[in-house]
């Protein structure tokens, strides 16, 4: 479907393209400098799972569940506004309505639950695992278990997975999680890589770009971003997101360290409060942030991140 949003988005891609291929003088172009500058993300070691067609998904009941799950997905607000609380959509971190190997796809995910984890200390369902996303990266609410919004979710992600064997963790699955950077990350250079390649679409400011109440560019911070409790504010997560697939359509083009370096000037902005505060900032650091790839409770600018 091509809307007024795919029509912006492709032509600021081009502009973007046609700006990079200029800046590479040796005649290289951005997609050889990527092949030159190998990385796990633009060369997975397996060829990543294919999701069946959207043209084949069934029309019956469940198909009509995992045709929900798909708007869902990919217009959050609009279809589960109650459980969101910023103008984010789900397929703002997981590509193409998650599909794309690489960032994080859905068919990646359903075959690996129920699965532990460390950050809620219990073994999870995969509904459990939504009810997260909403309650930090759509900085909302955790739908009840049952809700139809869960069922909907389950059911578009147990369709992608389709013939995916289950319990094996997939070529592509997850975002790529890249070697710790060979320089100390730096908040200056991340901020000029950001105005370099990041701020034409989401701004100088970080806060993106809606036409018609729909969000084009989502915000990277601020009030209407995802909340210090979410995935993505984990610098090392932020990075293998944007090297696999920052600046859109050039994934692969930033090296390593740009890409930490960036990660690391993104998290390193104000958000909204992560929902398990415990009454001070210095205290719910030390519960969930102890780790240097969380700049919650940070100072940064003469300022405490987090700070109410
Ligand atoms: C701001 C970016 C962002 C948004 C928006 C977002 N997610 Fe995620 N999601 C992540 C990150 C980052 C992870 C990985 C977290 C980790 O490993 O700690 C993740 C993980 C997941 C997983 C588990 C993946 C796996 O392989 O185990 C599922 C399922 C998921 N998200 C679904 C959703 C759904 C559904 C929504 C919308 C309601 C959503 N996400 C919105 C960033 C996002
Ligand atoms: C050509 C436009 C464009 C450029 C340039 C671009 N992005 Fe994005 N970015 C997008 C779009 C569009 C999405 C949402 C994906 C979707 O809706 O399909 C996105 C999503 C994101 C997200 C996840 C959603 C969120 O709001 O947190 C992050 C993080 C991100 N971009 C970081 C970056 C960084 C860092 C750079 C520079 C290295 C960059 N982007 C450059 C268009 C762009």
């Amino acid at each position: 479907m091509i809307d007024r949003n795919s029509l912006a988005r492709v032509a600021l891609v081009g502009v973007l393209s046609a700006l990079s291929s200029a800046a590479f003088a040796d005649g290289t172009t951005p997609a050889a400098a990527s092949a030159s500058s190998v990385s796990a993300a633009a060369a997975p070691a397996k060829k990543p799972f294919t999701p069946p067609a959207e043209s084949t998904m069934p029309t019956d009941g469940f198909g009509q569940s995992a045709k929900l799950g798909e708007q869902i997905f990919t217009h959050t607000a609009q279809f589960a506004g109650k459980y969101v609380g910023n103008t984010l959509n789900c397929a703002s971190c997981h590509l193409d309505a998650g599909r794309k190997a690489d960032s994080s796809p859905l068919w990646g995910a359903y075959p690996l639950y129920p699965a532990y984890r460390a950050k809620n200390g219990h073994v999870n369902s995969f509904a459990e695992r939504l009810q997260g996303c909403f309650q930090y990266s759509m900085n909302g609410n955790a739908p009840p278990l049952g809700d139809p919004v869960l069922v909907a979710l389950e059911s578009y992600a147990y369709w992608l997975a389709k013939g995916a064997p289950i319990g094996t963790k997939l070529a592509g699955q997850g975002y790529p999680k890249l070697p710790a950077p060979a320089q100390k990350t730096d908040y200056a250079r991340g901020g000029a890589i950001y105005a370099q390649h990041c701020a034409l679409c989401h701004g100088a400011d970080g806060q993106g770009q809606s036409s018609g109440g729909a969000t084009v560019f989502p915000p990277l911070w601020g009030a209407h971003s995802f909340n210090w409790g979410a995935g993505m504010g984990d610098i090392q997560n932020a990075a293998g997101f944007i090297k696999a697939n920052m600046p859109l359509g050039l994934g692969g083009t930033l090296t390593d360290q740009e890409a930490w370096d960036v990660a690391t000037f993104m998290d390193s902005h104000e958000r909204p409060q992560d929902p398990r505060f415990v009454g001070s900032v210095a205290a719910t650091r030390a519960k969930f942030h102890d780790t240097p790839l969380s700049m919650y409770g940070q100072k940064v600018n003469g300022r405490v991140l987090g700070a109410p």
